[in-house]
Order: C-alpha cells, then sequence, then structure tokens
C-alpha cells in the first residue's frame, strides 16, 4: 500500500475507533444511569455496564460464571414484589447487550434452585444479541434444598410455582424497551427440568407471554414426578433387602448386558440405543446360578425389582402417574433414582410443600400421597395441561420445542413422550391445529437429564449432547441446523420448522478436549438411522 493510502487508512480507522470508543462510553453511561420510569413492584437495584471482553465474574448459590469472551451489556439488577401484603419479592437480572437484536430470551431454573441463572444468560442470552432474564423464583438456594418452603411459606411456593417468572419477564421485557426506547419484537424462553416446566407453565397460564419456548427433560408434573421418584427409591430400598442394586451391579453387570440386547438392534454398535422402546431388555437373562459370585448376577429380587424399575408407573386402578426408565442411561441410574438412598429433592417436596410434617421420610410414602400432592397442587406448579391452542394457535402462533435425554436418570423419558402425546390427542380432537406446526419433540438418544452441573455425578452420556440449549457446552455453531436456540428462531421468524439437529459431543463434555462425534438429532417419532460410513459424522445419519 502507497504511505499516503496508508496513513488515510489510519486515519480512518482511528477516526472509526474513537466514534467507537464514544458509542461504548454513551452506552456505559446510559447503563450507570438507568432509571426507568415507574415500573409496578420493580426497582432497580444496581445497574453495570460490562464493556466488550471485561472479566464477568458472578456467583450465587444457583449459577455462576467467570468469562472474559462476552460482547458488551449492561447488567441491571432487579427486586420484583411479588407480593406486597406478605413483603415477598424476588431478585431479578436483566442483561442488556449493546448489539441487541430486538429479541428477549428468559432463562429458567433447575430443582428447586434459587438464583439467578447466569451461567446461560452470559453464555447464551448476550452473545447471541437477546436482552437476558432470569430469576431466584423468590428464594436463595442449591438445587435440591426445598426447605425454604417451610414451614408453610406460600408465597415462597407460588413465586417457586411460576410467579416470580411470570412478573420477572413482564419487568424483564419493560426494562428492555425502556433502555433501547423500543419494544421487544419476540420473545423466547429456554430451561430445563424445573426450566422445562417454568416455560410450560408460562405459556399455560400467560400464552402471550413468549413467541417460543425451547423446554428440556420437564419437570411439569410434579406432584406425580416426586410421587414416582419416592416409589423408584421403594423399589430398592432399603439398602438391606434383597431387592437393593448396587451401583457397581448397575455399572458393571446391568449396563453391559443392556447393551449387548439393545445396542445393536439399530444396525450400530456404539454405545448409544437410538429408539430404547424397541428393545424390551430381559433381566432374566443375569440370573445367579446356585453358588455364582451375587456381584456378578442377580437374584430373583433384584430381577423383580428391575421390571418394575423399566415399567411406567400406573396406581392399582390404571390410573396413570409416570414413565419408567428406559434402557440405555444404566451407568448413571444408581446416581438418580435407584441409589443408595432416595433423592433428596423429593423428601423436601413431601416434607415442606405436600404434607407439612418436617418428620417425613421417602420409606413412608404411599398412594394416598398422590392424591394428596394433586389436591394441595403446591404452588400451582404443574403445568398439564394438554390445551394450548391460545399459545400456539391464531393469531399468536407460538411454537414449542421439547428435547430430552433418552437415558434420563432423573425424569422419565418416557413421561416427555407422554406429555406430548396429550397435546397432540387434544389437539386432534379440540382444535384444527396440527401438532407439526406448534410442537415438536427431540429425543436425544444416549443423553442424560439436561447434560451438566445441577446435579453431582452428573455426566452428559454417550450422547451427542450439545446443541445450544441450556446448560450444555457450546454447540457446534451458531447457525439453526447445530444451534437449536436459532431454530427456534427460525421457526418463529421465518416460519422454517426444524426436523433436525445436528448436536455434538466432546470428549469428557470438554468443547476443548475436541469432538468425539456429531450426530443428527431426530424430531419424534423418527429415529435417526445410520447409512454408512464414518459413524462419528453426523452425514452418515438420516432422520426417518
Ligand atoms: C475467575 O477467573 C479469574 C482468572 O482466572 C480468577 O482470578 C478468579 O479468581 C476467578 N473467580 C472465581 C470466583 O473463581
Ligand atoms: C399475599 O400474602 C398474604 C399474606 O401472606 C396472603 O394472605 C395472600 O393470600 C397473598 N396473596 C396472593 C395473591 O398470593
Ligand atoms: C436472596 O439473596 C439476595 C442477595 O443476597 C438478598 O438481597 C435477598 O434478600 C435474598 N432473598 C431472600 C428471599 O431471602
Ligand atoms: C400444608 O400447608 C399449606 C400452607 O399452609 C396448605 O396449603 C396445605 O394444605 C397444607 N397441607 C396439608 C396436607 O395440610
Ligand atoms: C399413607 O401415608 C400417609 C402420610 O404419610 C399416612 O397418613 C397414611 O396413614 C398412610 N396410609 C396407609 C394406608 O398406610
Ligand atoms: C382451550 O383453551 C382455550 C383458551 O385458552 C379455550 O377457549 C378453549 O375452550 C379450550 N378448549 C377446550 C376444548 O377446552
Ligand atoms: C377435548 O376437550 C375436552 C373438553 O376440554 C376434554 O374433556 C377432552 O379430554 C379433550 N380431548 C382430548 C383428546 O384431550
Amino acid at each position: 500500500m502507497a504511505p499516503v493510502f496508508a496513513a488515510f487508512a489510519l486515519l480512518v480507522s482511528a477516526i472509526a475507533a474513537l466514534g467507537d470508543a464514544t458509542a461504548r462510553d454513551s452506552q456505559a453511561s446510559a447503563c450507570a444511569q438507568f432509571a426507568p420510569d415507574d415500573i409496578p413492584g420493580v426497582t432497580v437495584t444496581a445497574a453495570t455496564y460490562f464493556p466488550a471482553y471485561a472479566r464477568v465474574d458472578i456467583t450465587n448459590i444457583f449459577s455462576s460464571i467467570n468469562t472474559t469472551d462476552l460482547p458488551a451489556f449492561c447488567r441491571v439488577e432487579l427486586k420484583v414484589t411479588t407480593n406486597a401484603t406478605a413483603g415477598s419479592f424476588a431478585n431479578t437480572e436483566v442483561w442488556l447487550p449493546d448489539a441487541w437484536t430486538g429479541r428477549t430470551l428468559t432463562i429458567g431454573n433447575g430443582g428447586f434452585g434459587g438464583g439467578v441463572t447466569v451461567a446461560d444468560l452470559g453464555g447464551i442470552a448476550v452473545p447471541q444479541g437477546f436482552v437476558g432474564i432470569s430469576t431466584n423464583t423468590g428464594h436463595n438456594s442449591t438445587v435440591l434444598d426445598g426447605s425454604w418452603a417451610g414451614p408453610h411459606n406460600d408465597n415462597a411456593i407460588v413465586d417457586w410455582g411460576w410467579r416470580a417468572i411470570h412478573l420477572s419477564v413482564v419487568a424483564g421485557k419493560e426494562v428492555a424497551s425502556q433502555y433501547y426506547d423500543q419494544t421487544p419484537k419476540k420473545s423466547y424462553y429456554a430451561g430445563c427440568s424445573t426450566g422445562g416446566r417454568q416455560g410450560l407453565k408460562e405459556i399455560q397460564m400467560f400464552p402471550d407471554s413468549f413467541d417460543g419456548i425451547l423446554v428440556g427433560a420437564p419437570a411439569n408434573f410434579m406432584t406425580h414426578h416426586e410421587a414416582w421418584a419416592a416409589h423408584m427409591s421403594l423399589n430398592v430400598l432399603p439398602v438391606t433387602s434383597s431387592r437393593f442394586i448396587p451401583e457397581s451391579v448397575w455399572i458393571n453387570v446391568i449396563a453391559p448386558e443392556v447393551m449387548c440386547q439393545c445396542d445393536a438392534l439399530d444396525g450400530l454398535s456404539d454405545g448409544i440405543i437410538n429408539d430404547p422402546r424397541v428393545c424390551s431388555f430381559r433381566p432374566e437373562v443375569l440370573t445367579c446360578t446356585p453358588g455364582q459370585d451375587t456381584s456378578t448376577c442377580l437374584t430373583g429380587d433384584q430381577i423383580n425389582a428391575l421390571h418394575r424399575i423399566y415399567a411406567d408407573y400406573y396406581e392399582a386402578d390404571q390410573t396413570y402417574i409416570f414413565g419408567g426408565y428406559q434402557p440405555g442411561g444404566e451407568k448413571l441410574y444408581a446416581r438418580g433414582l435407584v441409589g443408595a438412598a432416595p433423592f433428596p429433592l423429593l423428601q423436601d417436596w413431601f416434607r415442606f410443600f405436600v404434607t407439612n410434617d418436617t418428620q417425613w421420610t421417602p420409606d413412608q410414602f404411599n398412594a394416598s400421597l398422590i392424591t394428596l400432592s394433586e389436591q394441595v397442587n403446591p404452588g400451582q406448579a404443574d403445568a398439564i395441561s394438554p390445551n394450548l391452542t391460545a399459545f400456539a394457535g391464531a393469531p399468536h402462533n407460538g411454537k414449542v420445542l421439547h428435547y430430552v435425554g433418552w437415558a434420563d436418570q432423573l425424569i422419565s423419558a418416557g413421561y416427555s413422550v407422554h406429555y406430548y402425546e396429550t397435546v397432540h390427542a387434544f389437539a386432534q380432537e379440540n382444535s384444527t391445529l396440527a401438532i407439526d406446526d406448534f410442537y415438536r419433540l427431540f429425543p436425544v438418544p444416549g443423553m442424560t437429564h439436561c447434560v451438566v452441573c445441577f446435579f453431582p455425578h452428573a455426566s452428559g452420556g454417550q450422547a451427542a449432547n450439545a446443541f445450544g440449549a441450556v446448560s450444555q457446552p457450546a454447540p457446534l455453531s451458531l447457525d439453526a441446523e447445530h444451534n437449536i436456540i436459532a431454530a427456534m428462531v427460525r421457526w418463529v421468524e421465518d416460519g422454517v420448522a426444524p426436523s433436525q439437529i445436528v448436536g455434538v459431543k466432546y470428549n469428557n463434555d470438554l468443547p476443548s478436549n475436541g469432538i468425539a462425534f456429531t450426530r443428527p438429532i431426530c424430531k419424534y417419532p423418527t429415529t435417526v438411522r445410520y447409512q454408512g460410513g464414518d459413524p462419528n459424522s453426523a452425514s452418515s445419519f438420516v432422520c426417518g
């Protein structure tokens, strides 16, 4: 380049940099001085500007982030009154990127977790240009701790059930409108587990809140789900009983036999069962012969327990309660609901939400507690309406994307299918809507519960478990083929519905360890099928 042009180019870029700096300074002061006009029940407690690539190091009891990768944004912290009489409130955050796309993305929680989901506000919302909204749901706690709900803390339970997130969505959209002086053009939601429940609850109660929701492994039938969790525990407990199955037997005896019977049925022995419903696993093969070391085989009582564990759970009168485990997740099932101790969340649920008996223990569970749970329906948390017409029908035309791991160790994948089918049947009988036009389900072969971080000892399973949803490692790309958030936006805004998403499995679920394989995740009821070629490449598979 000739020197004079080089000097000119330098000058131009210096002016541009100056312009950027000016824009940044004005954005920074707009953030620091942000004082929204009266939003009823809402006060701003802090507003902090983070320039691009600044360190964002935020930790609360539920979620944390520590990164220098983010584009510039303004972090607004809110106190949202949920019941003025009771003095109850939620802590909510709204993260507003400088490079806003005009969209909002509300992020849900997990379990009983009470803390703003900062990991996904920074991991998903801000880098993809969304205003991110998330709340502590009205209390501060870890995922497994429900003691804040007692004694008789009804306002806190209702806040967790639906109120805190609803009021936060309303507040967050208003904050965005005032900050940018522009109404958000579209609003989205993403969450897994309790987060899945929160999304379904919001569209059932307030169909206009979101244009599209992404729900993973939803805990949207709490009154039945916790009963099922107790039932699962009692299938094997107490540890001293003849039906108890030690973790080592799950891992070393049952898991390999399940793979032996089920894995190759889909044409590929890869440790992934594409559709576990086509395999009827027969544990009898493992029956101990006289004198055999019982750490290598199963007794009759253990085999009977396995039949109950893999079966859907019905009451004596054939009322459907919940799904059962699917073959394929055995390595983690003892860390799920059939281990040496009942899953802690279930005890707190019955103690603090249902019976008000702080001494209640899971061995006291019986079917009458299902009826009681339904009568109380704590916090109106169940979100099981099959009638999504107000959300999905004209003029709103909302969309639901739902995913679940077939190897989920905490919420039966079969229940996800069950809920989808109730919506399907309702739509067929009671509306002119075709399910495929508003609700698509993506079961993920081999994937465990929501993949990461919520629960101790979790691992993502042998599965293409990273595709852009909450609490996952980063997707392979942010485009709509690999990133389910982008697929949701494209469906809502361009009318292009996803039939598959290409997921990635990283070695040990860490992107820095490199890619193990990629694979399509198929829309239910299609299944991924191997066509030949490199089994580590998504292009060797089709959905059909
Ligand atoms: C966040 O990362 C920085 C740099 O690695 C480190 O100095 C800091 O202690 C970390 N914060 C937390 C809470 O771990
Ligand atoms: C608000 O809290 C008060 C006091 O706990 C309670 O009596 C009332 O029912 C609550 N209102 C709602 C709408 O939850
Ligand atoms: C939750 O923690 C925040 C931050 O420490 C605190 O301001 C708030 O009062 C707590 N909320 C409740 C309901 O205790
Ligand atoms: C437990 O207490 C809550 C709040 O007072 C009440 O709504 C619920 O009915 C009680 N449950 C039982 C089984 O008494
Ligand atoms: C079922 O459990 C409830 C609560 O623990 C208890 O009050 C009731 O007596 C039990 N019913 C039977 C039939 O054991
Ligand atoms: C479904 O819900 C809509 C409104 O949410 C209601 O108008 C309609 O009557 C319901 N359909 C049936 C069959 O209950
Ligand atoms: C159709 O709507 C009616 C009235 O709400 C309901 O009772 C029925 O169960 C619905 N049909 C299906 C298949 O869900």
